[in-house]
């Protein structure tokens, strides 16, 4: 099994590809109608997340591996991807983060029809943007990515960005029992009215705690996606001072996080550009302690004995090419409100599907502990669900998100990216475009998209819990 994502490209390989790039431009308006064909199979397999020496899990993997095979795609390229249900149970693949049709989004009910165990399904889409994404499966969520459904997606630059390397670590957390395997109990009452399943083994593709071999002096790109049920993220790297170039697959300007943090939700990505300024034979620990007391290792950064490869650090990383996304149009926007409600602790009461919750417990027997707008969507999508609000094609819409709970919500936004504008009044800066915010406790966040894409389109929290548990909406451009 291959869990090392690493560009295999040599440096000097990658430089021509580079000095080439500009000669080849002219082939690529004729590579770019031909259409990429992958394969992808659902089905459930054997992993070892502890290494050789450790035990066995039985998980459901993409294509046998966990995380799934890295689907490196070009920006603008068709691509078809055929996957078939080894399963005993529906699923889908929903490209997260991508800008698609809706037909290809994978929310089953809304969508499309599931698809069913032994049968296939094609996607089809041409990517827009460049950039880190992921895939993973729309039906029965919470089961399904909790035993390891997921996989990173790349979309390369239509022209390629110059580093010495490319990195992509792919989070996953497991619950796992004593024996290593994974736990029973999904969407139990506290995890799905609380902070959602949070587990007690982290993997960087697949594996706990691997080294991350590098080089003194390289700079290379890191890619990080969060691709946990539950478990948020806040990224320390000891002795280095990552440069953050894109969130959620969208370039933006770039900045050193608050604090050297990077904080990352589930579903959410960011690339780092990251110099490797340590000595060559030292050893730098990669921290999360995002929760506190609670701050463990995730990796390590060991530097070969070889001596830097270049004499001096390069300068100010350059930005990344930004993405053909919609210009806003804030004179003749329309503005549509989304508060989320309910959880423990949170008060109020909640209407959902099956009437009033009145004063019961919440997320009791699979039922609603959430709500948004006084409405509790349960599960991973339906047919015929009523949308919260419609939007005409082509309009701006400012999107205003405000927690009324006492919980952490990553809240995702199918089809779209929006571009974030002040969160509690603030102005957001370094113009972040993200596909899934992440609102703490009491927070307001103001978003705005352009609605140029049509269909009906999920709005949910990505802690899994969540949107199973009421979470999520959906909304309409006609
Ligand atoms: Cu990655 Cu509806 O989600
Ligand atoms: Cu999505
Ligand atoms: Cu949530």
């Amino acid at each position: 099994m291959n869990h090392d994502f690493r560009c295999t490209m040599s440096r000097r390989a990658f430089l021509a590809a580079v000095a080439g790039a500009a000669a080849s431009a002219s082939m690529r308006g004729a590579h770019a109608s031909a259409v990429d064909e992958r394969q992808i199979k659902v089905a459930p397999g054997e992993v070892r997340l502890n290494g050789a020496g450790g035990p066995s899990t039985a998980v459901w993997t993409y294509n046998g591996t966990v995380p799934g095979p890295a689907l490196r795609l070009r920006q603008g390229q068709p691509v078809r991807v055929a996957v078939e249900n080894g399963l005993d149970e529906d699923t889908t693949v929903h490209w997260h983060g991508i800008r698609l049709p809706n037909a290809m989004d994978g929310v089953p009910g809304l969508t499309q029809t599931p698809i069913r165990p032994g049968e296939s399904f094609s996607y089809e889409f041409a990517p827009p943007d460049a950039g880190t994404f992921w895939y993973h499966p729309h039906a029965d969520s919470l089961v399904q990515i909790g035993r390891g459904l997921a996989g990173p997606l790349i979309v390369e630059e239509a022209e390629p960005v110059a580093f010495d390397g490319d990195l992509l670590w792919l989070l996953q957390d497991w619950r796992l029992t004593k024996d290593g395997q994974i736990a029973g109990g999904f969407g139990s009452m506290m995890d799905a009215s609380m902070s959602g399943r949070v587990g007690n083994l982290v993997t960087v593709n697949g594996q706990a705690q691997p080294d991350q071999s590098v080089r003194a002096g390289e700079r290379v790109r890191l890619r990080l996606a969060n691709a946990s049920l539950a478990r948020m993220m806040a990224l320390r790297f000891e002795g280095h001072r990552p440069v953050v170039l894109a969130i959620d697959g969208q370039p933006c300007d770039p900045h050193e996080p608050e604090d050297g943090r990077l904080v990352l939700a589930p579903a959410m990505r960011i690339d780092i550009a990251l110099d490797m300024q340590g000595d060559p034979g030292s050893r730098h620990d990669v921290i999360d302690d995002f929760y506190d007391g609670l701050a463990y290792r995730l990796t390590t950064l060991v530097y070969d004995n070889a001596s830097p490869i270049r004499p001096h650090p390069l300068s100010a990383p350059l930005a990344l090419p930004r993405n053909p996304l919609p210009e806003l149009d804030f004179a003749n926007a329309v503005h549509q409100e989304i508060v989320l409600q309910g959880g423990m602790m949170g008060g109020g009461k909640l209407k959902g599907a099956g009437g009033m919750m009145g004063m019961t417990m919440p997320g009791m027997n699979g039922g609603a502990a959430w709500a948004i707008n006084g409405m509790s969507m349960t599960g991973d999508g339906h047919a015929g669900m009523a949308p919260q609000f419609m939007l005409e094609r082509g309009a701006t819409c400012l999107l205003t998100m405000r927690n009324e709970t006492a919980w952490w919500h990553p809240m995702h936004v199918h089809g779209f990216s929006l571009s974030v504008l002040s969160r509690n009044g603030e102005p957001v800066p370094h113009r972040q475009w993200q596909d899934t915010v992440l609102l703490a406790p009491k927070d307001t966040v103001d978003c705005a998209f352009v609605a140029d894409n049509p269909g009906d389109w999920m709005l949910h929290c990505h802690v899994a819990d969540h949107q199973m548990a009421g979470l999520m909406t959906v909304f309409r451009v006609k």
